[in-house]
């Protein structure tokens, strides 16, 4: 953090995250109808820069510049965000705010930029609003991990090494729905977990993830499809302290599907998997069968595969994935990536509450 003649500046990096068991379908102010827990990325991530000055004069005006370039939509976003905070970030609020940001990934690839860009300005604004005399408070994780998710809720699983478990779950103690926390006693194994991102198609999505939320309002098979939820993840979180992983293959698949499934059941009905995704998840499925390797596969909202498997197999899958599925992938791409602590913050840390 810097002052200088009441100039401030705030630079964060902050993790994209892969959900296991999805979050679709909210209530008001972003609390999750169901509980969701995904593995942070190591590679995969925002960095930002917000830049404040404090003048005599209030100014409240908010500028983006991703990758060096004016966004304005992305901007008006973000200064109505700050609006409906004016009161707990008042000093930002007034100053005005500069935002630079980039993400180490490339844009459009099925790796949620919403989640690691939304986590990166909330612990600037954060950042910012303590050194401007703002409550210190504000920095505990839970409060990051709360205005991370009203800014985008899958965004408060960000801030969380490894993996984060955001919903309240029966069994897991201090889980809530209005920020997310670390799940003890899974198998450290999973800390080495690959995500390798198959890059089906880039093209932008023809229904954005807050339409796709609020179509679960009048979808039939919604009632059924949070109880189910919170079963997968019961269940998700036993395979992984006992370390089983065709049972973990078997409910991240299913949530995969289930997520895709309710879009093409919601009305308007729609679909995201493209052919070629299909495919990919034929290929995975007969590999896994005929080779015994706990490969398997999950969907963010869009056509991209996430190709999960245990770091132990990177060897003997390399010729499957060069093979089978990067001829499936646009311009061959495949992003690797694999669950981590997240990138090392640029300027402190926050402290969890004890
Ligand atoms: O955080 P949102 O509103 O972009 O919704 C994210 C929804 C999924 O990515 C599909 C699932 C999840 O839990 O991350």
């Amino acid at each position: 953090m810097m002052n200088k003649d009441e100039r401030f500046e705030a630079h964060w990096r902050s993790p994209s995250n892969i959900a296991l068991i999805k979050y679709w379908g909210k209530k008001k102010n972003q609390i999750p109808q169901n509980p969701s827990i995904s593995f942070t990325l190591q590679d995969a991530y925002t960095q930002t820069r917000v830049v404040c000055e404090r003048s005599g004069s209030s100014n409240n005006a908010v500028s983006l510049y991703l990758d060096n370039e004016l966004n304005e939509d992305f901007g008006v976003r973000i200064a109505k965000l700050l609006f409906s905070w004016k009161k707990t970030f008042k000093h930002v609020y007034n100053a005005g705010i500069e935002i630079h940001t980039h993400n180490s990934f490339p844009h459009s690839t099925g790796i949620a930029s919403s989640a690691s860009g939304m986590s990166a300005l909330v612990k600037c604004i954060i950042s910012l609003e303590i050194a401007m005399g703002g409550d210190k408070e504000l920095g505990a994780v839970e409060s990051v991990s709360s205005f991370a998710r009203l800014a985008s809720g899958s965004a408060c699983r960000s801030v969380i090494p490894y993996w984060g478990l955001w919903g309240n779950t029966e069994g897991i103690e201090g889980s809530n729905d209005f920020y997310a926390v670390g799940v003890e006693g899974l198998d450290d194994r999973f800390k080495a977990y690959h995500d390798d991102v198959i890059i089906i198609s880039s093209e932008k999505k023809s229904v954005s993830s807050s339409a796709g939320h609020r179509l679960m309002v009048g979808n039939r098979y919604a009632a059924s499809r949070y109880k189910q939820a919170r079963h997968h993840m019961s269940e998700l979180l036993l395979a992984m302290k006992l370390y089983d992983l065709d049972r973990f293959c078997e409910i991240v698949e299913q949530e995969a599907m289930e997520l895709h499934a309710l879009m093409m059941c919601s009305s308007p009905s729609y679909i995201l998997l493209k052919p070629k995704t299909l495919e990919a998840i034929d290929r995975i499925r007969e590999m896994r069968r005929e080779s015994g390797i706990p490969v398997c596969f999950t969907l963010d909202a869009g056509p991209n595969i996430h190709l999960l498997y245990p770091d132990e197999y990177k060897e003997k899958l390399s010729l499957f994935i060069e093979e089978q599925l990067r001829p499936l992938a646009v311009d061959g791409r495949i992003i690797n990536d694999h669950v981590g602590a997240g990138p090392m913050a640029i300027r402190g840390s926050f402290e969890t509450k004890d």
